[in-house]
């Protein structure tokens, strides 16, 4: 009788009709992968294209993270009334589908299914496709490319794809490409870990950190894209397999 009450309380906060009768959210990749394109279509244009955000709230934040299912699957299915969130009264499976999708943008990519074969991608990473010639999993690979060895609990699948696919998209804190030129004439390329007025720190390639004083330089040259390249297209979705995997600590509940 109470759950009764409380269930119709919150339908008649979040629409007046209850499209969603089971309340359920898929958390299989194909949902997920199905929801992300009804969500690029009809919702991106206010929410982002990974749910940052633009005319309508970032999806990220705490707010629609704590939605529970069903308020997340009417919000959708009615809109929020008195807002400019719409309804997308697109029947219950699709609703269900771009759910999963807004969900899968604040769960980490290890809590989450993916399509690819994460062995493959482990062959691709530590071989064809150079990844391991500038990334470390466990102590195996190079620099100067970020440590991935949490990277599966640390980022979402979202954040993933974007990082393999259009790494000058957003470039990692700490990780700038740079060329510092010196004052004798001899260059160093790499990342730059810090920088300041006074002082410049460069990972290079070889994992060797330089610490160039400002007054031994002549020049900085900074690069606006990564220093990674895209991966190849038919590699990302076994790359993100693989990637959705890493996770150095241990991992209780994940699917
Ligand atoms: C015309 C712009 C617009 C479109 C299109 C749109 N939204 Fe929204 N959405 C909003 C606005 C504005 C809000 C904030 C409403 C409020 O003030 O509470 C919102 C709120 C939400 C919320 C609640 C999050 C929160 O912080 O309150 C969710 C979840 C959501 N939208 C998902 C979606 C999904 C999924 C789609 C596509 C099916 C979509 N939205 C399409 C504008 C839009
Ligand atoms: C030439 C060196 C280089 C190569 C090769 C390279 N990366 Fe990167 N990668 C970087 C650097 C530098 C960054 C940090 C700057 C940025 O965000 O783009 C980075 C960032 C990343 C990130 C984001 C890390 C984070 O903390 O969000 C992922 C994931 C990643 N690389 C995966 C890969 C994969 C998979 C491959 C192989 C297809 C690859 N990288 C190849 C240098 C490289």
């Amino acid at each position: 009788m109470r759950l009764w009450l409380l269930l119709a309380v919150a339908s008649a906060v979040f629409g007046q009709n209850n499209l969603i009768p089971r309340g359920l959210i898929p958390r299989d990749a194909a949902a997920v992968e199905a929801g992300r394109r009804i969500y690029m279509g009809s919702c991106s244009g206010c929410h982002g294209a990974t749910g940052e955000g633009s005319q309508g709230p970032s999806l990220l934040s705490g707010r629609a993270a704590r939605l529970a299912d069903r308020a997340l699957l009417n919000a959708i299915a009615n809109g929020l009334p008195g807002t400019s969130m719409p309804d997308f009264p697109m029947g219950e499976e699709k609703v269900a589908q771009v759910a999963a999708f807004v969900r899968s943008l604040t769960a980490p990519a290890i809590r989450t299914q993916t399509p690819g074969d994460p062995e493959r991608g482990r062959q691709l990473f530590f071989g064809a496709a150079g990844c391991a010639g500038c990334h470390m999993i466990l102590g195996a690979g190079g620099h100067p490319g970020p440590d991935l060895s949490n990277i599966g609990a640390d980022r979402t699948v979202p954040q993933l794809r974007e990082a393999v696919t259009r790494p000058s998209a957003r470039i990692a804190e700490g990780y700038r490409a740079v060329k510092a030129v010196l004052r004798d004439g001899r260059t160093v390329e790499g990342v730059a870990r810090n920088h300041n007025n006074y002082s410049l720190q460069v990972l290079d390639q070889a994992g060797k950190l330089h610490l160039l004083q400002a007054s031994a330089l002549t020049a900085m040259e900074w690069r606006d894209s990564s220093l990674m390249p895209p991966a190849a297209a038919g590699d990302a979705v076994h790359l993100i397999a693989f990637l959705a995997r890493q996770s150095s600590r241990p991992t209780v509940g994940a699917p």
